[in-house]
Order: structure tokens, then sequence, then C-alpha cells
């Protein structure tokens, strides 16, 4: 299964602090922790259970001593190794060495944009160059620009339904009247959609939509130029093309962890340059933006995205939806079966 062989986000970086956390990925149940180390703080993404007699090693805690960091079994306290997951020492029998097959499933950990990732498989010779890493947003990594995470929003719908929200446009008269957009202004450009080949991702160029208040802290309309890039199936981002001479610059950032067909979880990561508002601010433009998407996103039938998967579910398309209708051939072209039908 494809999805099995992505980076996916699991939680926010700053949820991971001194005791492990339990989360879950696509119905793996998983155990966080983090090493301090003397150049930072390692995340470990290992399955949630001993191997000794399937306790949640969540349940446990994080040990540091003259050995490095372990994670400690709350049940009998085998504490296993930070590098590789094998069980060190067992309290109950201190002189019995643990062979190599007392271990926990360690899973590949990293952290970008404000998140911790999680791939619970290697990726196919195929993928591996495609999504090496993590989608890729370059003002998180720039220092110039401020980034702020927003979220967790649980929503009950399919990420590729959110996706396909955050990439069109033309719901922004209706949905967010006097935020992005005004039903008066309801036409949209789509702009010049490039499908990539292969595995590659969506890029959309100059797509241009009215905006009453196009972003936090400005209050007077305009007509903006947008750039979408879909670097992952159930990641998206947005850049405001600033026109010339203005004097802030937006980005924003769409990643959603599957849940399931019907459900997922999404962070937004808010990208500005120039921008005097404060990061509360833009948390709770954001969460007033998603608050308007929720209700409508969540009543669309079926919640999976019908992609021409199975048969009989079709929807109707019109020439505004361009993107959306290229953003399902590229679920079909990768072959992803999560949350589409
Ligand atoms: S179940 Fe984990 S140490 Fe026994
Ligand atoms: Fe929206």
């Amino acid at each position: 299964m494809i999805e099995q062989q992505l980076w996916h986000p699991v939680t926010a970086s700053h949820q991971v602090r001194h005791e492990p956390v339990a989360c879950s990925l696509l119905g793996q149940p998983l155990v966080l922790w983090r090493e301090h180390t003397h150049d930072g703080a390692r995340v470990h993404a290992w399955a949630d259970r001993c191997p000794h007699r399937g306790a949640r090693l969540s349940l446990g805690r994080v040990l540091i001593g003259v050995h490095g960091a372990r994670l400690e079994c709350p049940y009998h306290g085998w504490q296993f190794g930070a590098g590789d997951g094998r069980c060190q020492h067992i309290p109950a029998a201190p002189d019995f060495v643990p062979p190599p097959a007392h271990r926990t499933t360690v899973f590949e950990a990293r952290e970008q944009h404000g998140l911790i990732w999680v791939r619970l498989q290697a990726p196919s010779h195929a993928l591996s160059a495609e999504f090496a890493d993590p989608p890729a947003f370059a003002q998180s990594e720039d220092t110039t620009w401020r980034t702020v995470l927003c979220g967790p929003y649980e929503l009950n719908t399919s990420a590729p339904r959110l996706v396909e929200n955050f990439l069109d446009l033309s719901h922004f008269g209706f949905v967010h009247e006097g935020w992005l957009g005004e039903r008066s202004h309801a036409q949209v450009q789509t702009g010049a959609v490039d499908e990539g080949t292969g595995l590659a991702g969506l890029v959309v160029r100059e797509a241009r939509a009215w905006q009453p208040r196009a972003y936090a802290g400005v209050e007077e309309g305009a007509w903006i130029a947008y750039r979408y890039d879909v670097p992952h199936p159930f990641a998206a981002i947005l850049r405001k093309d600033a026109t010339h001479g203005d004097p802030v610059s937006n980005a924003i950032a769409l990643f959603i962890r599957p849940d399931g067909h019907e459900l997922c979880t999404a962070w937004f990561a808010m990208a500005t340059q120039g921008d005097p508002v404060t990061d509360q601010e833009l948390i709770e433009f954001q969460d007033a933006v998603f608050a308007q998407d929720r209700p409508v996103v969540e009543s669309q039938l079926p919640r999976a995205l019908p992609v021409g998967r199975t048969a009989p579910i079709t929807e109707v398309h019109g020439p505004a939806d361009r993107v959306s209708s290229a953003y399902r051939r590229y679920l079909n072209r990768l072959g992803i079966a999560l949350g589409t039908c």
C-alpha cells in the first residue's frame, strides 16, 4: 500500500517533550518520545507495544543514563535503547543479555515545519526519489519568514476532500464571504495547471480570485494571484503572489494525517513576511476561516473523494474545477486508495 510508504505528520513537535506520547498512524499505534542529546532532541517513533507482554510503551517513561536514552516499559520495566529499539536491560534478570529479537518495532521519524513526520514502510524503488523526504515548504526553513502552526483540526471527512477544498478558489465568495471572497466577485481564473508526469505532483500558477480581506491585518479588497503546489497526495501549499510593492507576503501549507476513509487531522503552517499581526491573531484568523469550511466540507458525500476508482459514484464538473480534476488524476496516478472511491 503506497500510503504506508509516504511520510505523514502525526503530531505537533511541541506535544512531545519529556514523557512518551501515544498516537496512531494508518491504524498503527505509535509511541513518540524524545531523546535529549548534546546536539538537540531527537524524536523516536516506535510501535506502541512492548515485545515482552504487549503493554503500551507510551505508559512508560524515558530514562537518561550513562548508556544513553532508553524507554522503560510500564509493566516489567524492560528498557529499550534509543538507537535501534533493542532491549538493553531486564530488571527481573539483570545478568541476562537480551538477544536481538528482544526489540521494539522502530519507524522512521523526522521533524519538519513544526510537526513530527513518520513513515511506516521503506518506499519502493519507484517512490523513493519522489517521496524521500516530507514535503518541502521553503518558507518554514527561511528565517526571514515567520511561521506559525495552526491546528490540529480533526475533521469528519477524508484527507483528499480537504486537499480539494484547499485547492478550490470558487467557494471563497460563498463559504468565506466577506473574508476570502465576495459573491459579487465570484468568477475565478484557474490559472495554468502543470500536472507533472509519473509521481510528480501538481503546480498551479497564476490562479486568480478576488479577496476582500486576503489575510489577517488587511482591510481592502484586491485580485490576488496564487500559486499552488501539491507535492504529496495529502499536502498542498498556497502562495499568494504579492503584487509589486506589496509589503506583506504570505504562504500557507496544509498538512494532513489521514485517519481513515472518512476521518483526518489537519494542520496549517502559515508563513508571513512583513505582516504586523501577532502569532495569536494569525491562529485566530485561520481558526475562523477553517470554522467556515468545516460544516460544508463535512457535509460532502461521499466523504471519500470520487476519483473514479469504484464505478458508480460520479460528480459533475464545471470549468472552474480544472485544478480539482487534475488533483483527482494525480491521486489515481499514484494509486491512492485511502480516502478515495
Ligand atoms: S510487558 Fe513490557 S516489560 Fe513486560
Ligand atoms: Fe475554504
